[in-house]
């Protein structure tokens, strides 16, 4: 038999399709228990109220079965009706009793429980963005969400209901356990004989049901995964016909999953049926002593039913305990998957005593600043030196994967230096908060990010305490005005997700209108012009020119066309700076930056310039 129940709780096949996401490194359902219980301590005094509704529950339960007993030896037996309008009276009170008690218990947990759901998943939201960068660059966005809202709710599960439940079917199990002892000792001792069996039953299957949960958890995490992944690429998908690629890899993930969760069902569901086994054989066993105890004339008619259906009573809360121990081991694993991302910590803090920033001039200096990626070995930046003015313009030109966006990474401390220091108006960038040094930043991007909102709330983003006037000069400065109020509904006209309502130089106009109204002093941008064609490109360069005036700004740029006029250029070579001067400097040069900017303005001369070295590969 047990080769079959083994065959039967075996982990779930993969199919050759491993999960995208990995199971949570182990912890004990004590652990879970440490680490939360803290969090439903603003809930304790209703705690304490269920407990009280608990313990007072099964008390009366025991008051409708003596009652019972009073039935059958008192007006059955002795087929007397006289007692029988007062037993039948005190069975609807204990009835309406049960039953208010029953709505109390249920209303009372489902409050506590959300309310503390509510606070573990925004305690859980609000730690994901306290991560740095880096966190996300890792992580798949899909597992995230699939965390957030199933598995936070596993941890109510356990430290909530589970307590709860744990304790309510004890102390069923106590009080009619004692009212078995009072109703006839020997019969009470020969029904303990199915208590060892029970718990053995109950060990062989914790450890089982614990690994189909972690894999049914992890499947779930990995169907989010793809969904996302492919419904947020829709475009990308249909234009190159692959939905049916996607489809598979959602279909193989969804398979996955079913697979997880008949395995799961599988031994949650052959846990039942033996204790039931189990059970029935100790009813029997404790018939056959009742029936002699009966005949021997040690106890009445009344009592021996009124025994079994305590007996039966209790069965109710010892399966539940079985199946809680089940389901709590279940909740377990999916809690683990929370408690591994509160064990998350942002790569980039703020020091215990920050150096206050203010409004900075804008005098930027590097050090000597290397970087590597974290968990890569390639440095990406080298040995970088560079000194920036307050208010000047420093363009970062160089080929694709030259480093040029990490750069900019760097200066909004995503991440911090390998090695070398960078400083802002003298300050190391580690001892300034974080938040304080991104205050005084403002960007545009080639994708330009948008909220799925309204444009008058994309722009306010900036600074979200501006005034209506602020944000239409804003919009006038960046051209977006006329554009804007020639949608349906102006301002508040939605974006769409990421923006996809609007053209890419509407988004991009909306961008700078966002960083113009955030005033900061200092400015990053990284290829605005990237997407735009050539005429939406002239549109956006005007409100450009007129963002850059006064700050100090670092311009990456791959056309050139927001390059020449600036005040230094710098020219990366993997990830080291090969070149300075100002465009006319290196033109001179006649090296990379040159070659690039012939290629971009074919000479009418015949003056072609070839570097001299590397091949300055431009996308
Ligand atoms: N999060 C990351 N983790 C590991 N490596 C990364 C990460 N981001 C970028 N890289 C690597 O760092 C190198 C430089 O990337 P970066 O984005 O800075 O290039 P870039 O100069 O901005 O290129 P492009 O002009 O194409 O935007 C690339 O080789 C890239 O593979
Ligand atoms: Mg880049």
């Amino acid at each position: 038999m047990w080769g079959v129940v083994r065959s039967l709780v075996r982990p779930a096949p993969v199919d050759g399709v491993g999960s995208l996401v990995e199971v949570a490194p182990a912890a004990g359902v004590r652990e879970v228990f440490r680490r939360f219980w803290p969090d439903a301590r603003p809930f304790r005094r209703w705690l304490w109220l269920s407990l009280v509704l608990v313990v007072i529950t099964p008390l009366v339960d025991t008051g409708a079965v003596l009652l019972f007993r009073v039935l059958v030896d008192r007006v059955l037996v002795p087929r007397d009706f006289s007692a029988f309008p007062l037993v039948a009276a005190a069975f609807v009170v204990v009835t309406v009793l049960v039953g208010a008690l029953a709505f109390a218990g249920q209303y009372l947990g489902a409050w506590i429980g959300e309310h503390f759901l509510h606070r573990m998943r925004t305690r859980v939201f609000a730690h994901l963005h306290t991560l740095s960068v880096s966190f996300f660059d890792r992580r798949r966005l899909g597992d995230l969400l699939s965390r957030l809202t199933g598995d936070v709710a596993a941890i109510e599960n356990v430290v909530l209901s589970g307590v709860v439940g744990i304790v309510a079917n004890v102390v069923r199990i106590v009080v009619f356990a004692a009212a078995l002892f009072v109703l006839d000792w020997r019969l009470a001792l020969a029904s303990l004989i199915a208590v060892p069996a029970f718990w053995a039953t109950a060990r062989v299957f914790a450890r089982r049901i614990k690994i189909a949960s972690q894999e049914v958890r992890a499947r779930a995490g990995s169907i989010a995964v793809v969904a996302e992944e492919s419904l947020g690429n829709a475009t990308l998908i249909q234009a190159y016909g692959r939905e049916g690629a996607e489809l598979a890899r959602f279909g193989a993930q969804s398979m996955g999953s079913v697979h997880a969760e008949l395995a799961a069902t599988r031994v949650g569901a052959l846990f039942s049926p033996l204790v039931d086994l189990i059970h029935v054989l100790g009813i029997l066993t404790i018939l056959g002593v009742g029936i002699w105890e009966l005949a021997a004339g040690h106890i009445s008619l009344g009592a021996l039913l009124a025994f079994l259906v305590f007996l039966a009573q209790m069965y109710q809360p010892v399966q539940g305990l079985g199946s809680l121990s089940t389901s709590l081991f279940g909740a377990a694993a999916a809690a683990e998957r929370i408690i591994e991302l509160l064990d998350e910590h942002p790569t980039v803090t703020a020091p215990a005593h920050p150096v206050a920033l203010g409004r900075p001039q804008g005098a930027l200096r590097l050090e000597h600043v290397s970087f590597t990626y974290p968990d890569t070995t390639t440095p990406v930046l080298t040995d970088i030196n560079l000194t920036v003015a307050p208010g000047q313009t420093t363009a970062i030109v160089g080929a694709s994967g030259a480093g040029k966006t990490t750069l900019l990474k760097l200066l909004l401390r995503f991440y911090d230096p390998t090695a070398g220091t960078i400083t802002l108006d003298g300050t190391d960038l580690r001892e300034a908060d974080p938040g304080h040094l991104r205050a005084a930043i403002a960007i545009v991007l080639q994708e330009t990010l948008l909220l799925d909102g309204t444009i008058a709330e994309n722009i306010l983003a900036g600074r979200p305490d501006a005034t209506h006037e602020q944000l239409l000069t804003a919009a006038h400065a960046a051209d977006a005005h006329e554009f804007i109020t020639a949608l349906p509904e102006g301002y508040h006209t939605r974006v769409g997700q990421r923006g996809r309502l609007l053209s890419g130089g509407e988004r991009q106009r909306i961008a700078i209108a966002r960083a113009m109204i955030r005033d900061a002093p200092l400015l990053l941008l990284d290829e605005p012009t990237a997407s735009l064609d050539a005429q939406a490109t002239q549109r956006v360069l005007t409100p450009l020119r007129r963002l850059i005036t006064g700050r100090t700004t670092i311009v990456i740029s791959h056309n050139l066309l927001t390059v020449t006029d600036a005040d230094q250029i710098i020219y990366l070579h993997h990830g080291r700076i090969t070149e300075t001067g100002t465009h006319a400097q290196l033109l001179a040069n006649n090296h990379h930056y040159a070659y690039l900017y012939h290629l971009h303005h074919p000479p009418t001369l015949a003056s072609t310039a070839t570097p001299s070295a590397g091949n300055g590969a431009v996308t």
